[in-house]
């Protein structure tokens, strides 16, 4: 019977469901140096939330698949794997809704202050001082400037398309299919717009990016958002800019050392902090859930996963 290691926290629904196909083992950590014997003899699939670095791979010698929990893969390493033959999937389409849902809320709580007004209200402040500051910013007449233009990006824009605001974007190449202005630099899209969503994987290409050449470029009115990787963000530029009223704001959901955020962001009252939450609906986290154990189901059982990632040997 193949044997799939379930790595690190694994969602309750991926250990249910492979247990009706599979004999489980569990690894507490991604850490190659708990490996047992059996795991190294039996193992033929993983599942684990990003989380597979060449040394976990390297001592797990029969593995063919490894079924990533996110869309982002950024903690496998992929290029490794598919040196050695073995095929990886991560759940695309399932989440790209309730993240682009989640980026239009972070936006308006970073803009319209709603976290802070909730407060005022919970403490009891709006009986006894009156209303709530005005919010110094508004979505009203911003120009949006998208830093990536995948499957999320496209569903973020949707959604801010009906908010009635301009859209912009760069990618690496221009996407004939979106209908929003095309820049072909960063730094001319982040001059040309008020407020820059960033939506990019963690690649080598997209490491702090975002910095205060770009942040200045945004301008003292901009508003940064992200819900990508927080390795985009040069989070000590970023503090710098917020200091200095180099940028007006900014809402964050990603950080580089999760769950670690740096102290001089948390001061700010201009700033919206959320725990990468993007995802993190019951709803959503369950179709992830499930697209894990189907792309080791329909590997082991049909001989193809579902949604294997491009650098993978498998083509469909
Ligand atoms: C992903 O799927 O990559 C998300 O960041 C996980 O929440």
């Amino acid at each position: 019977m193949t044997t799939v290691l379930l790595i690190g926290k694994v969602h309750p629904r991926v250990r249910d469901r492979l247990a009706g196909h599979f004999d489980i083992l569990e690894l507490p950590k991604a850490d190659a140096g708990n490996v047992t014997a059996e795991m190294a003899e039996k193992v033929t699939g993983t599942a684990s939330f990003n989380a597979m670095p060449s040394s976990l791979i390297d001592a797990l010698p029969n593995v063919k698949l490894i079924a990533n929990f996110g869309v982002g893969y950024d903690g496998v390493d992929v290029r490794h794997a598919a040196a050695k033959g073995i095929i990886v999937t991560n759940t695309p389409d399932v989440l790209d809704e309730e993240v682009a849902d989640t980026t239009l809320g972070l936006l308006l709580n970073t803009l319209r202050l709603l976290p802070q007004a909730e407060n005022w209200l919970r403490a009891g402040r709006w009986a006894k001082e009156g209303p709530f500051r005005l919010s110094p910013l508004s979505l009203r007449g911003r120009h949006i400037g998208m830093y990536g233009m995948g499957r999320i990006g496209q569903q973020i824009a949707g959604r801010l398309a009906a908010f009635n605001v301009k859209i912009s974007y760069h990618t690496r190449r221009p996407n004939s299919d979106v209908p929003y202005g095309y820049v072909g630099s960063l730094k001319e899209l982040a001059e040309t717009v008020d407020t820059l969503v960033c939506i990019v994987p963690k690649t080598p290409e997209t490491r702090q990016t975002i910095n205060t050449e770009i942040l200045k470029a945004l301008g003292k009115n901009g508003v940064l958002i992200n819900v990508g990787r927080g390795w985009t963000v040069s989070e000590d530029d970023l503090a710098k800019a917020l200091e200095n009223g180099d940028i007006a704001g900014a809402g964050l959901d990603v950080f580089e050392d999760e769950p670690n955020v740096p102290e001089a962001l948390m001061k700010f009252d201009n700033v919206s902090l959320l725990p990468h939450v993007a995802s993190a609906s019951v709803i959503t986290r369950n179709a992830m859930a499930d697209l894990v154990s189907d792309n080791l189901i329909a590997y082991f059982e049909k001989g193809a996963p579902l949604t294997p990632v491009p650098e993978t040997p498998f083509k469909k």
